[in-house]
């Protein structure tokens, strides 16, 4: 029976995506962990913090209230209308609550967007070093994610100058931009953003922004894709600025002749986003305050970092304009991060990200540091990483 089912069910190659190695670090730091040691963990990139008090506050009333079912697909009203007020505090901007659709997490915004706007076989390019998920999503789905390496030249942002050189070596029908970016931290001045949105919807190139880490910008303002362009495709989510990832709640602003398209698609994929998720977002809006010290901790711990690691050797890294992420050279260390994260882990007890999942050609020289974590951790991350350095 077991040998009749193997046969049945084989993965399929579309299946076979490669995995997420921050996932590896996790699990190394646990068993550490599980020995008794006190790991600093820099490896996921999530806030330490939890929802705001006004999400839990609505979601205590939300339970002991009416029977909670399906919501509409694209997203209950009031939340949809609330995203689009918010477009006009963060951005002066007046979107119509009908091109906001609300999603399980930035993640199946993705999905949502790629199945939208792409076809098999079409070619999405992406930044390297960038979040793997992109590439994997569109390899999944029978898409062609295509690699351009930045460098410090163009700020570590994919210019129109080198989408165009792709685009004119074979068609493009998309790229992806992020700004914050992760691994990088880095950001692209509303100049280069303006400038690849024209030179890509000039050439028939389809944007899609993720802004997951907008209010998370600390070196300037970041701009959004909206602002500069009906036609890209926003997403955003609860999970950084609003400290919600295990609600599993995102959005996506999408040009008008597109929802539709997507509604179809989230009906047939999840038919409504968990409606206490969506209870739990509408009133994280309303916790400014508190976002915001949450916001000004990772300024702290920003500091700690970019003050503390060049005085233990690590000196190089990329602009930490936003998000929370440090993306440091180590090349003079190693020239295998993976190798070298997992002596950091062993013999310093800080948990960081190999480059090699966000940049597989470079990423062997670079380490991703999370400052998302209690700023008491960020200090002792500085000491351990500078005896560790010492030693090595
Ligand atoms: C750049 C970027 N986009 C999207 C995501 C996915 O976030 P979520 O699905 O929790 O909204 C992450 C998560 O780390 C991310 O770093």
């Amino acid at each position: 029976m077991l040998e009749r089912a193997k046969n049945l069910l084989q993965p399929s190659a579309r299946s076979g995506v490669p995995p997420f190695m921050v996932m590896d670090v996790v699990a190394a730091a646990a068993r550490l962990e599980a020995q008794g040691r006190r790991i600093i963990h820099m490896e996921v990139g999530q806030p330490a913090a939890g929802a705001p008090t006004t999400a839990i506050a609505a979601v205590r009333a939300a339970l002991s209230g009416a029977a909670l079912g399906y919501t509409e697909t694209l997203g209950m009203a009031s939340l949809r209308r609330r995203i689009a007020r918010a477009y006009a505090e963060w951005h002066g901007l007046d979107i119509d609550p009908a091109r906001v659709v609300v999603t399980t997490g930035s993640s199946a915004g993705f999905l949502l967007a790629f199945l939208a706007a792409f076809e098999a076989g079409d070619r999405v390019a992406v930044a390297l070093p960038g979040y793997p998920p992109y590439r994997h999503i569109l390899a999944a789905l029978g898409c062609e994610p295509v690699g351009i390496e930045t460098n410090a030249e163009t700020r570590w942002s994919i210019t129109g100058e080198a989408l165009l050189a792709q685009h004119r070596a074979r068609k493009l029908n998309g790229v992806i931009v992020g700004s914050p970016a992760n691994p990088s931290g880095t950001m692209m001045t509303a100049l280069a953003l303006a400038e690849l949105i024209e030179c890509a919807e000039d050439a028939g190139i389809a944007v899609i922004s993720d802004e997951i880490y907008h209010g998370l910008d600390y070196a300037f303002a970041a701009e959004c894709a909206t602002r500069l362009s009906p036609d890209a495709m926003v997403i955003n989510s609860f999970s950084k600025y609003f400290c919600m990832t295990g609600w599993r709640i995102g959005w996506m602003v999408v040009p008008p002749h597109l929802v539709r398209a997507v509604e179809r698609l989230q009906q047939n994929l999840a038919i409504s986003v968990p409606t206490l998720s969506q209870i739990a977002a509408e009133a994280a809006f309303e916790a400014g305050a508190e976002l915001q010290s949450v916001r000004l901790g990772y300024e702290q711990n920003r500091r700690i970092l970019l003050e503390g690691l060049p005085r233990t050797g690590l000196n190089s890294f990329l602009p930490a304009d936003g998000a929370f992420y440090l993306y440091a050279d180590v090349s003079r260390f190693s020239n295998d991060s993976f190798a070298f994260a997992q002596r950091l882990l062993e013999q310093a007890g800080v948990a960081a990200t190999p480059g090699v999942d966000f940049d597989p050609l470079r990423g062997k020289e670079f380490l991703r540091l999370c400052y998302a974590g209690a700023r008491e951790d960020m200090r002792e991350a500085v000491e351990r990483i500078g005896d560790f350095l010492n030693r090595a």
